[in-house]
């Protein structure tokens, strides 16, 4: 009996220990990896522990023999999990890049089909990054001039480079002066894609990395994905959204499984996977569609009002540290607990200590909130 009740412990990952309301122990709060699959959510202010939370779930996750990729914006994770043996720091240009205007499906050979998937890229990157997604007019020139590229004789499967494409667009946008609008478009899209071929941005977005293929990314290793080597907001953006794309259609590949194979790390998901209604975000995808791929999504936020609510409903694993902002109180209660109880926990929100939580488990079984002192060594 004892021997079961051991394995069945270190098979999950110790978040901290219980505090009851006079603050003294009350035994472990842990959480098995599996659970992941369904999604888990931290939010707290800035500075109250969410990206520590990261940093030990995955480590531990990673322990137990799954992969994690990790995305960070900040290199802070980069930072933090360097000292763990079992992690790899993976920088853009150097271990791994992209070729943007390619296909992110390889098995893609029919052009229309290719044109498709580059433009279906190139809008989450605009409307995560600009706010939009491109009109009707930017997405005609953007896909005829892809077409124009790949009648040309080059294969759909080998893309082209940015700088290729913006002087086709200047070119066909000299050919279209006296047309309507589609100088200012023409400009709109060359002015988004042009950053991403000056300087390092080019190593990053105009090749892919001879060695490196996101398959390597499934192995039972902690990926540290750092991108804090991109000075430029919208370029780290980008790169996330193609990150998550194949990621996404990788783990589909590789078909069903039960169980975790993969956790997907997102600290400041709100870059990527904003509150939009109009706007589906690969996170969203990943969340809703891949946990019988055995993919599982951690995503942390400062401010759940900005998140996107997928995100927030279809997590099965909620952290909550300390917030402020009645708007974001209520609005993580509402998913935490039902309306009746939201009052019992109002004040306890605002008065977590620094790596305090409240963590609330929905699926597979039911935790209610449980306040947890996060360990820290
Ligand atoms: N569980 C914890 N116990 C004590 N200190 C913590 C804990 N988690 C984080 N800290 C410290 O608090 C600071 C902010 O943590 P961080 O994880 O970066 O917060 P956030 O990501 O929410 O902004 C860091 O200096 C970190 O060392
Ligand atoms: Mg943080």
């Amino acid at each position: 009996m004892r021997l079961t009740s051991l394995s069945q412990q270190t098979s999950k990952v110790r978040i901290g220990r219980i505090i009851t309301e006079t603050g003294s122990g009350r035994g472990d709060f842990r959480l098995d990896p599996d659970w992941m699959t369904r999604g888990c959510v931290i939010v707290g202010k800035s500075g109250t522990g969410k990206s520590h939370d990261i940093d030990l779930l995955a480590g531990q996750v990673s322990q137990l023999g799954h992969a994690v990729v990790i995305l960070d914006r900040t290199g802070e994770h980069a930072e933090a999990l360097s000292r763990l043996s079992f992690a790899h720091i993976m920088r853009p240009g150097q271990d791994f890049s992209f070729q943007l205007l390619s296909p992110s499906d390889p098995t893609i050979e029919s052009t229309d089909e290719g044109i498709e998937d580059i433009l279906d890229t190139l809008s989450h990157y605009f409307a995560v990054s600009f706010g939009q997604g491109p009109t009707p007019l930017q997405q005609r020139i953007i896909r005829e001039n892809l077409q124009t590229h790949f009648r040309n004789g080059w294969g759909v499967s080998q893309g082209t480079s940015v700088v290729d494409f913006i002087s086709l667009v200047r070119h066909y946008q000299d050919f279209k002066k006296n047309v309507h609008g589609f100088v200012e478009s023409c400009e709109s899209v060359v002015s988004r894609l042009h950053p991403l071929c000056v300087g390092n941005l080019g190593r990053v977005f105009d090749q892919s990395k001879e060695g490196f293929s996101v398959q390597d990314l499934f192995a039972p290793v902690l990926f540290v994905m750092d991108l804090s080597s991109l000075k430029y907001e919208p370029a780290k953006n980008l790169l996330s959204q193609i990150l998550l794309k194949q990621l996404f259609q990788e783990a589909r590949r590789l078909g069903r499984v039960d169980g975790l194979r993969q956790l997907v790390v997102v600290d400041e998901a709100h870059n990527i996977a904003p509150r939009d209604p109009e706007y589906q975000s690969f996170l969203e995808m990943i969340a809703i569609e891949n946990r019988k791929y055995g993919q599982g999504l951690l995503v942390a936020t400062t401010s759940p009002s900005q998140l996107s609510e997928a995100l927030l409903r279809n997590a099965s694993i909620r952290f909550c540290h300390l917030l402020d902002d009645g708007k974001d109180i209520d609005l993580m209660l509402r998913f935490m607990v039902n309306r009746l109880e939201i009052d019992r926990y109002l004040a306890d929100v605002r008065m977590l200590g620094l790596g305090e939580a409240l963590v609330q488990v929905s699926a597979p079984k039911s935790i209610p909130p449980t306040k947890v002192a996060v360990d820290f060594k």
